[in-house]
């Protein structure tokens, strides 16, 4: 264990395994991935239920000698205030306490921009704004950086929140043609925030180089991200977007 060890949680998921695979993922860019979930990621991991009350002494022994955590584990849309608090608020506060108590130097936790899906598009709030979620989910996200922020305050972890856009092989609307987060910048946006000079709690915004992105992407190229894929290529295979003129899209509706 040393410098280049990095607990994933939620390693099986669609962004844990793009970290893992894409383009030799953050291994080919020379981290040792200690890998976390409930599920089987088809290669050696800890299987530990984040919102277990018990997953702390779990969690803190999966982290002793990494130098960073990526926390991703979560449910990923709106649910159950009960289940949303179990595993995105509960789950998150344990990834943190476990890193603290592990000695670990840096978190990258996995936000959204549901924690401030109720302002409007085309102006996508500084992150100095308050949050506005747009569903309990976008609270559990606003919750998360909330944590991120008393950790980086109170005990001096390095704590980088990333609000993170449509994160999947191709965009799918033409929503996704401003927010789409591609698998390859998915891997550069987490190396950059795993090695980005920090200072006190860190949010930033995480898309690709969208030629219609709106997104503000300052605070991630000052971490090192340089983003190179484009939503572009997939404009004519889109579906039309109806939804609201809202940073949270249909979530911010439905
Ligand atoms: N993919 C996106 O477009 C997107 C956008 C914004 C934010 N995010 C956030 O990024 C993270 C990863 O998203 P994803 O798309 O890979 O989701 P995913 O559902 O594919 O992966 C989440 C992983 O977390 C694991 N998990 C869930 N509950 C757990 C628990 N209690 N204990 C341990 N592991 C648990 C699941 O088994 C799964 O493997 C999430 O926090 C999500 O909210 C994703």
């Amino acid at each position: 264990m040393g410098d280049t060890v990095v607990v994933v949680t939620g390693a099986a998921g669609r962004i844990g395994t793009y970290l893992r695979r894409v383009d030799g993922g953050l291994p080919a860019r020379g981290w040792e991935l200690v890998l976390v979930d409930t599920a089987d990621p088809g290669e050696a991991h800890a299987a530990i239920d984040i919102g277990d009350d018990g997953a702390l002494d779990a969690l803190t022994d999966a982290m002793a000698g990494a130098v960073a955590v990526v926390h991703l584990a979560a449910i990923p849309h709106e649910d159950t205030w009960d289940a949303l608090r179990r595993t995105n608020i509960d789950g998150t506060y344990r990834v943190l306490e476990a890193a603290r108590r592990a000695g670990v130097r840096r978190a990258v936790l996995a936000s959204s921009c549901h924690a401030v899906g109720f302002y409007p598009t085309g102006s996508v709030a500084p992150t100095d704004r308050p949050v506005r979620p747009d569903t309990l989910y976008g609270v559990s996200k606003a919750a998360l950086e909330a944590l991120g922020s008393l950790y980086a305050d109170r005990h001096g972890l390095e704590v980088v929140s990333l609000r993170i856009g449509s994160c999947v092989d191709r965009p799918l609307s033409a929503f996704d043609l401003g927010i789409w987060l591609s698998p390859g910048d998915a891997v550069r946006l987490v190396d950059a925030a795993l090695r980005g000079p920090v200072s006190g709690p860190t949010v930033v915004y995480g898309i690709s180089a969208n030629t219609r992105g709106w997104w503000d992407l300052t605070g991630a190229r000052a971490l090192g991200y340089a983003p190179q894929d484009d939503a572009e290529q997939f404009a004519g295979d889109v579906t039309e977007y109806t939804g609201p003129s809202l940073l949270g899209g249909d979530m911010a509706a439905s």
